[in-house]
C-alpha cells in the first residue's frame, strides 16, 4: 500500500502521519521541509504539472489531501492561489485517480453554506458559499465529482489542533496578554478536533481496505465534532478548561459582540452546523466530544509549552 498525504505540516496532517503509518509506505509533500526531515518531499502543490509528475512517479493507491488554502480573510484578494490550491489541486488529484483507478480522500469546509438553515446542514442541502475560500473549496468538490473518480470528501468546521494557527491557541495568547477580550457570539459552529477528524479518515480508509472497494459508501460525507456553540461560548470553555488546568490564572474579562462590530474582510455564515448522521450510519463512526477533545488537546499542550 502506497500512500500520499499533502499538507502533513497542517493541523490536519500532522494528526493524519500518525494515524497513516503502519497502512504501507507513506509520502509526505509538504512546501517547508525542515532540515534533517528526510521523509518529506518538498513540493509547492500550486504547481499542477509538477503534481501530475509526482503522482506518476509515486503512483499512490490512496491519494490524502490535507493542503488546503486555509486564510479564510487573505483569500477574498488573494483569489487566485486560492483558487489554485482549493479547486484547481482537487481537480488535478481527482483526475489522476480516475484515470489509474485510484481512492482520493479530500477535505471541504461548512463555509460552503450561507448560514440561513434553521437545522444543521445536510450533505444534500444547497451551497451558496458567503466568501471566496468558500466558494474555492466548493470548485474543489465539484472538480471531483465532474472527474468521476473514486472519493471520500469530508466537509468539516472550526478545525483547532495543539499545534498550528487556530481560535483555541490564540485565545490562549490573547487571554495571557490582554486584560479584556470581545468575541463574536452570533455565530455558531461545531469546533473539531483535528485529531478526530484524522481517526475518522483512517476508519474510512480502513474499512475501504477491509471489503470490497465497491461496497464501500463513497461521496460527500458531514463530519464534525459534538457540540454547536458560538465563538465566545467556545472560548469561554477554553479559558474555563485552561484555568482548570493551570494553563491561565484567570478568567479575562469577556464582552460578546456581533460579528457586524467585528468587521472581518471575508462575510461567515452565522450558523454553519454539519448534520452528520450519514456518516455515523454508513461508516460506523462515533464522534468526538466538544468539551472531552478539548481538554486533552489542551492538556498536551502543557508538555508543548
Ligand atoms: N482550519 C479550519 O478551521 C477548517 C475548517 C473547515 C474545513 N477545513 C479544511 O480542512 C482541511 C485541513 O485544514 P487545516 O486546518 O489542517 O489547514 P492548515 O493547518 O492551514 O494546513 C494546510 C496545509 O496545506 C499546506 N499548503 C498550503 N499551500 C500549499 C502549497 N502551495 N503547496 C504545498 N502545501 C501547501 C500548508 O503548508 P504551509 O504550512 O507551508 O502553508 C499546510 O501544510 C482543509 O481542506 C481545510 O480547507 C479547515
Amino acid at each position: 500500500m502506497n500512500i500520499l498525504l499533502t499538507g502533513s505540516s497542517g493541523q490536519l496532517g500532522q494528526e493524519l502521519v500518525p494515524q497513516l503509518e503502519g497502512l504501507g509506505e507513506v509520502t509526505l509533500i509538504d512546501r517547508n521541509v525542515r532540515p534533517g526531515d528526510r521523509q518529506t518531499m518538498k513540493q509547492d502543490l500550486a504547481d499542477l504539472n509538477r503534481v501530475e509528475i509526482l503522482l506518476n512517479r509515486i503512483r499512490p493507491d490512496i491519494v490524502v489531501n490535507a493542503a488546503a488554502y486555509t486564510a479564510v480573510d487573505m483569500a477574498e484578494n488573494d483569489t487566485f492561489p486560492a483558487f489554485r490550491l482549493n479547486g484547481e489541486l482537487p481537480g488535478c488529484l481527482a483526475r489522476w485517480a480516475q484515470r489509474n483507478d485510484r481512492l482520493l480522500l479530500h477535505y471541504s469546509t461548512d463555509y460552503v453554506f450561507s448560514g440561513d438553515s434553521e437545522r444543521p446542514y445536510r450533505e444534500q442541502d444547497k451551497t451558496e458559499p458567503l466568501n471566496a475560500y468558500g466558494e474555492s473549496k466548493l470548485a474543489g468538490e465539484w472538480a471531483i465529482a465532474a472527474s468521476g473518480c473514486r472519493h471520500i470528501v469530508l466537509r468539516t468546521s472550526w478545525v483547532y489542533s495543539g499545534l498550528g494557527n487556530n481560535f483555541v491557541l490564540t485565545m490562549l495568547r490573547l487571554a495571557r496578554e490582554l486584560p479584556s477580550l470581545s468575541i463574536v457570539s452570533d455565530q455558531t459552529g461545531c469546533p473539531t478536533w483535528a485529531r478526530n477528524l484524522a481517526r475518522v479518515s483512517r476508519q474510512i480508509i480502513d474499512r475501504f481496505l477491509s471489503g470490497r472497494p465497491e461496497e464501500v459508501p463513497l461521496g460527500l460525507y458531514h463530519y464534525c465534532d459534538d457540540g454547536a456553540v458560538t465563538w465566545y461560548d467556545f472560548a469561554l470553555m477554553i479559558f474555563t478548561i485552561a484555568m482548570e488546568l493551570g494553563l491561565l490564572d484567570e478568567l479575562p474579562s469577556m464582552t460578546a459582540v456581533k460579528s457586524a462590530e467585528f468587521p472581518q474582510k471575508a462575510e461567515r455564515p452565522v450558523y454553519s452546523v454539519l448534520d452528520t448522521s450519514s456518516i455515523q450510519e454508513a461508516f460506523q463512526i462515533e464522534r468526538g466530544d466538544l468539551e472531552e477533545s478539548l481538554r486533552v488537546c489542551l492538556e498536551e499542550t502543557i508538555d508543548h509549552d
